[in-house]
Order: C-alpha cells, then sequence, then structure tokens
C-alpha cells in the first residue's frame, strides 16, 4: 500500500488522475492539494471539490498557492476551458475545503511520517517548491516524488516547454535541484496515453454517473486537442503518473540529469534531459520512456468501474 498525496490543477485529466487515485486498492490517497495552473486556483478548487464529491471522494483538500513564483500567470483554456472542466454539471459539495494551506499541510505530513509519503504533482509545481523551500528538511521526508511535466522531446506550451514546467519554471528547478527522489513523467510518455476510441467506448458502457461524466470530459478534452494539437484522440497525462504509483512496471525510466531552462527566451521552461549522459552530471531524476499500454488502459477501465 502506497500512500500518496495528489497535486492538482484539475482540468480534464487531473479529474481522471483523483479518480485513479481514490479507486485502486494499491493507493492510498491520503489528500488532494491543490494549485493555480490549467486555470485560476478559484477554479481549480472548485473542479477539485466538485469531482470528489460526485464520485464520494471523502479526503481532505486543501488550497495552495494561487500564482507561479516569480513569473506571470499562465493558464490552458483553450485545452480545459473557462472552468477548467468543460461544460460539466456537479451535485452540491461534499465537503469543504480545509482551512490549513496546501504548503504547511504537505510540510506537516511529510515531517511527521518520514519516508511514509509519495508526491504526486501533476500540475506546476509552486505548492512543493514552496513546501521546499520553507522546510528545508522536507527532501528527506518524501518517500517519492513523481510528477507529471516537461519532455526531454517536444513541449506542448510552447515547442520547447511542456505547461506544468513553463506555467513556474522557477518552482520545477527548486523541485529538480532538491535531491528529492524524483520520476518525471513527461510529455515522452503521456502522448503514448491517447484514449483509443475502444477504450472510449468501453467507458461509455459503465452505467455509472462517475464513468458517464469521464465520457463526458473525453469528449470535451478529445475536442480541445483535435483543434489546438491535431491529435486523433486526448492524452491523459495525469494518470500516467499514477498509474506508475500503482504499478513500477508499466512505465521504463531511465536516469537522465534534468536541468530546468529559467531564463527568459525560446526554451524558456523546458526541461533539458541529459537523455546519453552527455554532460556528466550524475542522474536527478529517473525520466519515463514507454508505457505499456496493454496494461494501462484495463488499469484505468477498472477503477473507473469500481465507483
Ligand atoms: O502538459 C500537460 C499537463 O498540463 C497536465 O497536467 C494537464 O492537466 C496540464 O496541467
Ligand atoms: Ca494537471
Amino acid at each position: 500500500m502506497r500512500r500518496v498525496i495528489l497535486d492538482v490543477d484539475t482540468g480534464h485529466d487531473d479529474a481522471m488522475a483523483i479518480l485513479l487515485a481514490a479507486a485502486h486498492p494499491s493507493l492510498k490517497l491520503e489528500a488532494i492539494t491543490v494549485v493555480a495552473g490549467n486555470q485560476v486556483l478559484e477554479k481549480t478548487l472548485a473542479n477539485t471539490v466538485n469531482i470528489c464529491s460526485l464520485a464520494r471522494i471523502d479526503v481532505p483538500i486543501y488550497a495552495g498557492m494561487a500564482q507561479p513564483l516569480v513569473r506571470d500567470q499562465v493558464i490552458s483554456p483553450a485545452i480545459h476551458g473557462d472552468s477548467g472542466l468543460g461544460s460539466a454539471v456537479f451535485p452540491a459539495p461534499l465537503r469543504e475545503p480545509e482551512d490549513e494551506h496546501a504548503v504547511d499541510f504537505i510540510i506537516r505530513a511529510c515531517l511527521a511520517e518520514p519516508g511514509e509519503l509519495t508526491l504526486i504533482p501533476v500540475a506546476p509545481l509552486t505548492n512543493l517548491a514552496m513546501a521546499f523551500l520553507k522546510e528545508p528538511r522536507l527532501k528527506d521526508c518524501v518517500r517519492e516524488v513523481i510528477l507529471m511535466g516537461g519532455a526531454y522531446g517536444l513541449g506542448n506550451y510552447t515547442p520547447a516547454a511542456e505547461f506544468n514546467i513553463f506555467a513556474d519554471p522557477e518552482a520545477a528547478k527548486i523541485v529538480f535541484e532538491s535531491g528529492v527522489p524524483l520520476t518525471m513523467i513527461g510529455l515522452d510518455l503521456t502522448h503514448q496515453a491517447m484514449v483509443p476510441p475502444e477504450v472510449r467506448e468501453e467507458i461509455r458502457s459503465i452505467q455509472s454517473p462517475v464513468a458517464q461524466l469521464v465520457v463526458e470530459l473525453l469528449e470535451d478534452y478529445g475536442e480541445a486537442y483535435r483543434q489546438v494539437m491535431g491529435f486523433p484522440a486526448p492524452p491523459i497525462h495525469d494518470v500516467c503518473a499514477v498509474a506508475y504509483a500503482i504499478d513500477q512496471t508499466l512505465i521504463e525510466t531511465k536516469p537522465m540529469h534534468v536541468a530546468v531552462e529559467t531564463t527568459r527566451g525560446l526554451c524558456f521552461g523546458r526541461t533539458v534531459c541529459d537523455f546519453y549522459g552527455i554532460t556528466g552530471k550524475a542522474p536527478n531524476a529517473n525520466v519515463a520512456v514507454s508505457l505499456d499500454q496493454a496494461r494501462f488502459w484495463p488499469l484505468f477501465v477498472n477503477a473507473l468501474r469500481s465507483y
């Protein structure tokens, strides 16, 4: 049983990551922390509360940072819409967010039980970076960070940079340089997780409000990806990070040194991954390379069947 804290900027794929993390028996979802990213914090927080309410996921939710550390805020309405979750409609909230700030919660929870908690940020790394800055001992108390972000290949928000890193490059630099045990699930991996039509039809056949919500989210998210990126199907990025936390054999990784470009220019926010070990710098991350799709899709669909 791996105990995890999910850090989200709930948008479509964050919502699906929450559903997988809460449903799989080999994970204990201890809490969800929220940050600005796909949309402003007010909306990513409301979306997170709404998803947990609909799916009756009763875990504490903590609001975090509303702005990046240094840069101007960027959001992703082209993909996630004005609400951050398209046009989905939700029931009354099951619970309200906690009073404690997400950064303070992450520090308190990890220092209380050193080595016990895995942090799974699938959003800009502002909450984690603030926690590392506020409490330098944190890096020695976290079991592992499994993050969705970055790419050794092409970016998706700029040609060079992936959104979660581009939205707060200074925060990402702090996390990658912290020395914490780190796995990077980047676009090179998550673009292998574009939802096949037969998987979407299998989800559609599940008669439950949660599964039908996922169908609705995939239609909305799929159309956005078709228009913006010309993709035939939407990649469920954030679900891949949770899947790796469940079963590391699902994803092949390669140790690499990863540096984050924080100078402004064409490559601002790029994860510069030393794939061939050219720099001689010691690896600071395990970087995801290939996905076992044959086992990944049943893992996701079976989790949806459990609601
Ligand atoms: O680039 C993909 C990432 O950006 C995902 O986490 C998605 O939810 C957005 O936050
Ligand atoms: Ca996300």
